[in-house]
C-alpha cells in the first residue's frame, strides 16, 4: 500500500522524520510530498526542502520525496495512493487534522487518514520553533539532522549579510 506523508516541511526535522520512519515501516512505498504553493511565506525554497529530506531518508529504500501544487486528493489520485499519514503532538494539533481529514474524506470517500502519535520526545517540535532558535543561532543539534542544522546557518548567514 502506498502511504503520502504530505506537509510544508520548512525544513524537515526529527519529530517529521519519526513519522516517516515509522510510515516506511508500516506501508510498502512512502510518498513525503511538498506542498508548491503553501499560503505561508517560507524559509527554504520547495528544491531546498526536497534536497534536505532526500538527504535524511535517503536510509530509506522505499521513502519517495516529491513535490505537489494541487488538492492533496488529486495528487494522491494522480500517484494512486489511498492512505494520508500525519502525525499528532498533542490535542493542539486534533482539530485542525480532524478538519483536513473529514474534508479529504468528503471529497474522496476512498481515501483514509492514518494518525500517528508523534514520539513524546518530539511532541513540542515544529519547524517554526527550529526555526527560531536557529536565527539566534540558538542550539538545534537535537531537534533536527545534521544536514538540516547546516542548512539553517547557511540560510540566516546569507540573509544576515
Ligand atoms: O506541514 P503543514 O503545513 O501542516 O501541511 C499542511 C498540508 C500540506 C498537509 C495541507 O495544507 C494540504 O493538504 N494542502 C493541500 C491543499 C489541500 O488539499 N487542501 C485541502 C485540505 S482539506
Amino acid at each position: 500500500m502506498v502511504a503520502v506523508c504530505p506537509g510544508s516541511f520548512d525544513p524537515v526535522t526529527y519529530g517529521h522524520l519519526d513519522i516517516i520512519q515509522r510510515a516506511a515501516a508500516t506501508f510498502d512505498k512512502v510518498i513525503v510530498a511538498v506542498l508548491r504553493n503553501a499560503s505561508k511565506s517560507p524559509l527554504f525554497t520547495i528544491e531546498e526542502r526536497k534536497e534536505l529530506l532526500i538527504e535524511v531518508t535517503r536510509d530509506y529504500p522505499n521513502v519517495e520525496v516529491d513535490s505537489f501544487d494541487d488538492l492533496l486528493i488529486n495528487y494522491m489520485k494522480q500517484k494512486q495512493a489511498h492512505v494520508i499519514v500525519k502525525g499528532l503532538r498533542a490535542v493542539s494539533d486534533f482539530e485542525y487534522e480532524l478538519q483536513m481529514a473529514s474534508l479529504n474524506r468528503k471529497l474522496s470517500s476512498d481515501i483514509e487518514t492514518f494518525f500517528m502519535m508523534s514520539s513524546t520526545t518530539y511532541s513540542y517540535l515544529s519547524s517554526s520553533i527550529v526555526k527560531q532558535i536557529a536565527q539566534f543561532n540558538g542550539p538545534v543539534g537535537d531537534l533536527v539532522p545534521e544536514a538540516v542544522e547546516k542548512a539553517l546557518r547557511h540560510k540566516f548567514d546569507s540573509i544576515r549579510k
